[in-house]
């Protein structure tokens, strides 16, 4: 009985080492809340882009159809740095362009927004 004991507690420390691994180490990143964010890329992400991506940029269709795609995962369209801030800049297929609302320093933030903070480095 007290092999068993001894046993059991010790299933239940490996168990809690193990959920306290995967819920406090990595992650990192991916995990990044853009509505508890004060950088400045993630307010202009809210004021201009959530309407479109959703406010945490997982994406949404609007009402009249348009399928937004999501900014975190999935197959991305536009990949590299260059092509992300053409896309921004120019906008298309349902996108509208920034180019006139932001300056490119902001529109560079963004791009590094896009790929270190909600796509975690994957390019
Ligand atoms: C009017 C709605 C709208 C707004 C506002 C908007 N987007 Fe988009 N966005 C879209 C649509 C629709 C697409 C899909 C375009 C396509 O398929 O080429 C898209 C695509 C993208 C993509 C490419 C995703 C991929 O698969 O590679 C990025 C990056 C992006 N948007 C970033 C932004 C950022 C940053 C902002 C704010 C500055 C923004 N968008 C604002 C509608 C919008």
């Amino acid at each position: 009985m007290t092999r068993y004991l001894r046993s059991f507690k010790l299933a239940v420390l490996i168990i809690f080492t193990l959920v306290c691994l995967l819920s406090c180490g990595g992650g990192g990143r991916k995990n990044f809340v853009i509505s508890e964010s004060r950088s400045y890329e993630a307010s202009l992400f809210r004021q201009n882009c959530a309407i479109c991506h959703g406010p945490e940029a997982d994406g949404k269709t609007l009402s009249d159809g348009t399928l937004v795609p999501g900014l975190r995962q999935g197959e991305f369209k536009y990949r590299s740095a260059g092509e992300i801030y053409r896309h921004i800049s120019e906008g298309g297929n349902g996108m509208v362009p920034f180019r006139n609302q932001l300056t490119e320093r902001e529109i560079n933030m963004l791009v590094e927004f896009v790929q270190s903070d909600l796509r975690g480095g994957v390019r």
